[in-house]
């Protein structure tokens, strides 16, 4: 049985004030919910990594980053960049890789993305493999090939050992932020496709692998889609700037 997992991607949203105000709330909110078969993840930008650390330190929610250097594992003179071993020494346990923010306005390729999810690994922090195809791709009867081919992109290069640990979350570009959400059997047609991609190289990983959907989850669309059987939980964009929606799709993974 594969545990559910609830991730929060705040993207570049908050305030010092607004950003402690979130995380004590959903402190205080989540402890209340006493999840047992479900973990949650907030991933802040990065400036806010640390605060929201301490501000969330003692409770059950885990703290992510939103994207890590590729260039270089620990240090180095690339201006800008946080790498992962300086994510992994504020403790994080979850690093976002891929999302298609990051693919449309940074270029990031595959084999960037493969980079990232690597050096993440080497700091025992769980890459969050992002997929999705976009609205032209779906049109075109493409969606199962364009998500395998990510998918497979990236166990080319770092293994299918390695990709025992990573989590891999289906957002179709076309449903992000845009309040369009994929029907729970759309979400569960690809997410299918993915758990048949892995099993090519490796059946069990393929059965023990999260996969998330996100893209406009909501409270009100959480339960339909966690109901289908390879959906393990989701990626949360827009919804989980609000620490009572964060909760009410929390809940409904239990
Ligand atoms: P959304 O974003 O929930 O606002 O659609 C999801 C994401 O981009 O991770």
């Amino acid at each position: 049985m594969r545990r559910k997992l609830i991730i929060g991607n705040w993207k570049m949203n908050g305030s010092p004030q607004s950003v402690t105000a979130l995380a004590e709330d959903l402190s205080s909110g989540v402890n209340n919910l006493m999840l047992g078969s479900v973990d949650a993840v907030v991933c802040p930008p990065s400036v806010y990594t640390a605060a929201v650390v301490e501000l969330l330190a003692g409770t059950s929610i885990q703290v992510g980053a939103q994207n890590v250097c590729a260039e270089a594992l620990e240090s180095g003179a690339f201006t800008g960049e946080v790498s992962a071993q300086m994510f992994a020494q504020l403790g994080c346990k979850f690093g976002l890789v891929g999302h298609s923010e990051r693919r449309e306005y940074y270029g990031e390729s595959d084999a960037v993305v493969a980079t990232k999810c690597a050096h993440l690994l080497a700091q025992n922090i769980t890459p969050v493999l992002c997929v999705g195809e976009s609205l032209a791709q779906r049109d075109a009867g493409d969606a199962l090939d364009v998500v395998s081919g990510q998918v497979a992109a990236i166990i080319e290069v770092i293994g299918i050992a390695q990709f025992l640990s990573v989590v891999v979350a289906y957002e179709p570009v076309w449903a992000i932020g845009t309040g369009r959400t994929a029907s729970p059997q759309q979400a569960q047609e690809v997410h299918a496709a993915i758990r048949q991609c892995v099993a090519g190289y490796d059946s069990v990983t393929a059965e023990r692998m999260q996969i998330l959907y996100g893209g406009s989850v909501k409270g009100a669309n959480a339960a339909e889609l966690f109901a289908m059987e390879d959906i393990d939980g989701a990626l949360v964009g827009g919804a989980a700037l609000d620490a009572e929606e964060f909760c009410v799709i929390c809940k409904s993974a239990e």
